[in-house]
């Protein structure tokens, strides 16, 4: 598919490489925490410093999931939120919400200037805008929301823009940064502060033992406190991929005119969804736009999105070459408040993080924090809000099938992908432009579900819980933990 720009997130492509070894023993610790993101190292950096022996197991490398491909904007604006909350939740629970937060976002800068971590932290205003006269009463509405629950919030006839907007909602003194470079130095703190980290250890069961059992390959922890930080849990009593749903977005980072930047970060509150804010790579300064979503695995078409994207650009913001493109994956919960904490009564010792439906740069620090003060059988203002048991409805994911189903392999047109059935198994073809034919199961080895080709990503998604697989069939992103089947076509 000729897309421009490279197929990768500018933030990852600027962060120094990690080099942690792979699990190679087994052994002991007090908290094991699978998943080096932004929950998991918060919780290891919080535990760590307060002396706790943390042992943190990465499937791939630090910094470079969805954490790293985020747009990573520090704010406790969430578009339109905090009216939802007070009137789904009440007033004290909505302010718990934006007290953990605004607490998050000091507790990041905090973070990144005690453990010294380059990561172009700015201070940056956070505005959600309209381009539609007739939303200017949901900016107002949400304003006076936010201001009731004591957070700094301000209304503006129009937002500093280069495009008409009739409206915006203003936080100050909120932040950016690059989220890969945060997450690698994290990671160095937390080890400086003596916790164990192991990359390239990818976690197959984790199982209740006189404590906890976590195996990974033929190696396994034993440990009294294990932390699910995967994004989505890949183990546990309470089945959050029937409560959450996975939804993408695809963002593109182009290169910036010169005297053309934008100040701030921006989101509409307008469909479909576009986000604003300047990064830098190493060639100089990029404006970042994230695009609108769509259900993981559930578009056929990915690449079409980034084509629309850029006509929007084009007629909307002064903006040079395409630099990067990528796409990134978040789970959304039913009530908009993600799930986090011990998974009480069923499984004391057993913590988890998900759900943060967009906004896990400071929810996630927030959820490491909770976690982190949980473990340490310390009072947690947040847990109330976060609790992992409360009652959501069930089956809020409502699945999906596969859009790559194709009669037969020569359709299957060369560099793309497609999904044939044989008898009754369905089978994932994907042919690269050398001539090789990359051949796998099409069964979802988390629960089974026949996976859609990404044409933007040359990713496998599936439909069903959003994992993510190469297009050999390597796992990228869970709940799945095994690769796709390999397979033979009769002709090879
Ligand atoms: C396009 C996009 C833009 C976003 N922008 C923002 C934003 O501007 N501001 C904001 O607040 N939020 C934003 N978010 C949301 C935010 O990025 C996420 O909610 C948050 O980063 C999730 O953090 P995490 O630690 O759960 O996940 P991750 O960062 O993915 O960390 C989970 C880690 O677990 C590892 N793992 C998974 N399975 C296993 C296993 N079996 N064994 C071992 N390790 C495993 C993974 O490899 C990964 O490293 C955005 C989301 C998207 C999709
Ligand atoms: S992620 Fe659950 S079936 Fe694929």
């Amino acid at each position: 598919m000729d897309l421009p720009g490279r197929s990768e997130c500018c933030w990852i492509a600027c962060a120094p490489e990690t080099a942690y070894r792979c699990l190679q023993e087994s052994g002991n610790t007090e908290v094991a925490i699978i998943g080096a993101g932004i929950v998991g190292l918060s919780a290891a950096y919080v535990l760590a410093r307060a002396g706790i022996s943390v042992t943190v197991l990465e499937a791939r490398k630090i910094g470079r999931q969805v954490t790293g491909r985020s747009t990573a904007k520090i704010t406790s604006q969430h578009a339109l939120i905090y009216g939802h909350l007070i009137r789904k939740f009440g007033v004290d629970l909505a302010r718990l919400y934006a007290d953990a937060n605004q607490t998050a976002v000091a507790r990041i800068c905090q973070w990144i200037g005690d453990a010294h971590i380059a990561c172009d932290l700015e201070r940056k205003d956070a505005y959600a805008y309209t381009c539609k006269a007739m939303r200017r009463t949901s900016i107002e509405a949400e304003a006076a929301a936010a201001r009731s629950l004591g957070l700094q919030a301000e209304v503006l006839r129009s937002a500093p823009l280069p495009f008409a907007t009739a409206g915006a909602l203003r936080f100050p003194d909120q932040a950016q940064f690059n989220p890969a470079q945060y997450l690698v130095g994290l990671a160095a703190a937390v080890k400086d502060s003596g916790g164990r980290i192991f990359e390239d250890t990818r976690v197959t069961s984790v199982k209740p033992r006189k404590r906890w059992r976590v195996t990974a390959g033929r190696h396994h922890i034993d440990t009294e406190h294990v932390v699910l930080a995967t994004n989505l849990p890949i183990a546990g009593p309470i089945h959050f991929d029937e409560l959450t749903q996975p939804r993408c977005h695809i963002v593109m980072a182009f290169r910036a005119t010169p005297g053309q930047s934008i100040d701030g970060m921006f989101i509409d509150i307008d469909r479909p969804t576009h986000s604003l804010r300047m990064g830098r790579d190493a060639e100089g300064p990029l404006l970042v736009i994230l695009g609108s979503k769509f259900k993981t695995g559930q578009d056929g078409d990915v690449a079409r999105r980034f084509r629309q994207l850029e006509r929007w650009v084009r007629g909307n913001v002064p903006a040079g070459d395409v630099a990067w493109r990528w796409v990134n994956e978040d789970y959304d919960s039913p009530d908009r408040v993600p799930f986090v904490g011990e998974s009480l009564p069923k499984a004391p010792g057993l913590y988890v993080a998900t759900g943060f439906n967009g906004w896990g740069i400071s929810n996630g620090t927030a959820a490491g924090m909770t976690i982190a003060d949980q473990i340490r059988g310390r009072a947690n203002p947040w847990s109330a809000l976060y609790d992992p048991a409360r009652s959501a409805p069930k089956h809020f994911n409502q699945g999906g099938e596969s859009k790559s189903l194709t009669r037969s392999v020569d359709a299957i047109p060369v560099g793309q992908g497609g999904v044939i059935k044989r008898g009754k198994e369905k089978i994932a073809v994907f042919k690269s432009v050398d001539g090789k034919r990359h051949v796998v199961s099409a069964s979802c080895t988390h629960m089974g579900c026949i996976v859609t080709w990404n044409n933007a990503s040359l990713t496998w998604d599936c439909p069903c819980h959003g994992s993510m697989f190469s297009y050999d069939g390597q796992v990228i992103h869970g709940p799945a933990t095994k690769p796709l089947a390999p397979r033979k076509l009769a002709s090879d």
